[in-house]
């Protein structure tokens, strides 16, 4: 418990926040932005910005979104308010064990060589729909955390389904391609909280990462730190108001057999104010083959990755940490 950066405020950076100089954040980044796709456009268009943007960039943010204003700023809401508790009421989730599906913890589960990131995170998991059991092991302080997230992850992962069904239609798959065992397994949310950092220029937030799940759906809040790898360099995410960043994971590399690729992205810190982030990922059961479709491998030179259940995924990507290229080395054929 000691170790969770928002139970106390910070005067300077501890050594083992300290990064070489190659892995910091940039003076500056790529003039590139994030495409925003206005999901209430004609499903025709809106299947065309989505794939164009997924296969250029794998990131794209969306607006109009059918997630209601509500149960998007009541999560958000509860989530800073969660990080504003005081410690004691935080202690008693707090855990180091990464088997526990609800749990307080800060830096990564990431592979990488013991050093720590400027980031605590709750972590929570339900299966879909919501059962009470689930509900129950979630933190009951602040009052409404529980109601908030029980509503805020029904449209959500409503909402993933559905790009998933307009780029299955895009890459020429059947539109239910991706219900099922692809999607049934647990819905994660991982709340993300970046306390004030007092030399953010020399550490991040999280290291560079792709995501191991199916499909993820981020907000970002209203504070930037969000940075997408993008021709060697990084993209920062400007935050669009009650947007959804949505970007793609491993599974669904696999799935499209490479057509959509699982992108490289970190998070900085900033001096400046706290950043708390909400990151909804939807993640096939753990028995799930998951193997490039039929498909689309038939069209290309074949299969050009292993299928592979989603545990032995996760077995293998806890071992060999979350780099896109070590990743592509264990999966890749
Ligand atoms: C994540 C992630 C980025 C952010 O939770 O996997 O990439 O901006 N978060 O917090
Ligand atoms: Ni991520």
């Amino acid at each position: 418990m000691e170790n969770l950066l928002s139970a106390a405020s910070h005067e300077t950076l501890p050594d083992s926040f300290v990064f070489p100089a190659e892995q910091r954040p940039p003076p500056s980044s790529a003039a590139v932005a994030l495409p925003v796709i206005d999901l209430s456009a004609p499903r025709d268009e809106v299947r065309r910005a989505v794939l164009e943007a997924g296969k250029e960039l794998g990131f794209f943010q969306v607006v109009n979104h059918g997630v209601p204003e509500q149960a998007v700023r009541d999560m958000e809401a509860c989530c800073e308010e969660f990080f504003r508790l005081p410690a004691e009421d935080k202690a008693a989730f707090y855990s180091e064990d990464t088997d526990k599906p609800n749990r307080l913890f800060t830096s990564t589960t990431y592979g990488t060589g013991g050093e720590r990131y400027w980031r605590d995170c709750l972590r929570l998991a339900c299966g879909f729909p919501v059962a009470a059991d689930a509900k129950n092991a979630w933190p009951d302080k602040p009052d409404g955390l529980r109601e908030a997230m029980e509503r805020f992850i029904a449209p959500t992962r409503a909402l993933g389904m559905e790009l998933l069904r307009l780029l299955c239609e895009g890459v020429g798959l059947r539109p239910d391609y991706f219900e099922g065992d692809l999607s049934a397994g647990d819905v994660v949310v991982n709340v993300n909280h970046y306390p004030p950092c007092p030399d953010p220029a020399r550490t991040l937030g999280l290291p560079p990462h792709c995501d191991r799940n199916l499909i993820t759906l981020l907000l970002q809040g209203s504070v930037a730190g969000l940075q997408v790898s993008y021709r060697g360099d990084w993209i920062r995410v400007q935050p669009v108001p009650g947007a959804f960043v949505v970007n793609f994971g491993h599974q669904l590399e696999i799935a499209t057999n490479g057509l959509l690729k699982s992108v490289e992205h970190r998070a900085a810190a900033n001096a400046a104010v706290p950043r708390t982030s909400v990151a909804t990922f939807i993640m096939p059961t753990d028995d799930c083959l998951v193997a490039p479709a039929a498909e689309l491998a038939a069209g290309g030179g074949g299969a050009g990755y292993r299928a592979v259940t989603f545990r032995e995924f996760m077995r293998v990507y806890k071992t060999v940490g979350a780099r896109r290229e070590s990743v592509e080395k264990a999966f890749k054929i």
